[in-house]
């Protein structure tokens, strides 16, 4: 069933995550510039970019938001809701990239492959973070115009089915142990 969704609030949920986003990335640059990195805490983050990031965040995005602002905003077809799909497959396609990497250095101890992960890790850093300032500063902005959106799923809904509570603690203490504030 297709509800209606209060547009501000939607927003506000996504800016958030975006502020919890950038904490784990802050956590990610200390530990891929570190000397040794730890491959435990790697596997922790690229975990959490999959169930956070992937599956929970940009999932409200594309079925709560998205969705309204192409039909009743502008079209698909190159319009900046384009734009931002195109930027979550890159996204995801280096989630799993980092994911294969992550097993050939720590299974197959392939020690090619761990540069490769950290080469990886920081593409997708930077990414993230040029993706996460173009909503923050334009497309969010611009949804504003609607005060509703129509969507068969709600902010909770979704963040029930991927943890998104167990995310945010698992983040603050990775934060407070790479002492990131
Ligand atoms: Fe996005
Ligand atoms: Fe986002």
């Amino acid at each position: 069933m297709i509800v209606k969704v209060n547009t501000a609030y939607v927003v506000d949920n996504l800016i958030k995550d975006h502020d919890v986003i950038l904490g784990s990335l802050k956590v990610l640059y200390r530990v891929i510039n570190s000397d040794n990195p730890d491959a435990r805490d790697l596997e922790l983050l690229i975990q959490f970019f999959d169930s956070f990031i992937d599956k929970c965040h940009h999932a409200k995005e594309e079925y709560i938001l998205f969705p309204t602002l192409n039909l009743r905003l502008f079209p698909f077809e190159g319009s900046p809701v384009y734009v931002m799909v195109t930027e979550h497959g890159i996204a995801r396609y280096l989630i799993r990239m980092s994911e294969e990497l992550l097993r050939m250095w720590v299974d197959n101890k392939d020690e090619g492959a761990r540069q490769a992960l950290i080469d990886h890790l920081r593409l997708l850093a930077d990414h993230l973070t040029q993706h996460i300032k173009k909503e923050n500063d334009v497309l969010f902005p611009g949804s504003l115009a609607l005060d509703t959106l129509d969507s068969s799923r709600t902010v909770e809904d979704i963040e029930r089915e991927t943890n998104h509570e167990e995310w945010i603690t698992k983040i603050n203490e990775l934060r407070k142990k790479y002492r990131v504030e």
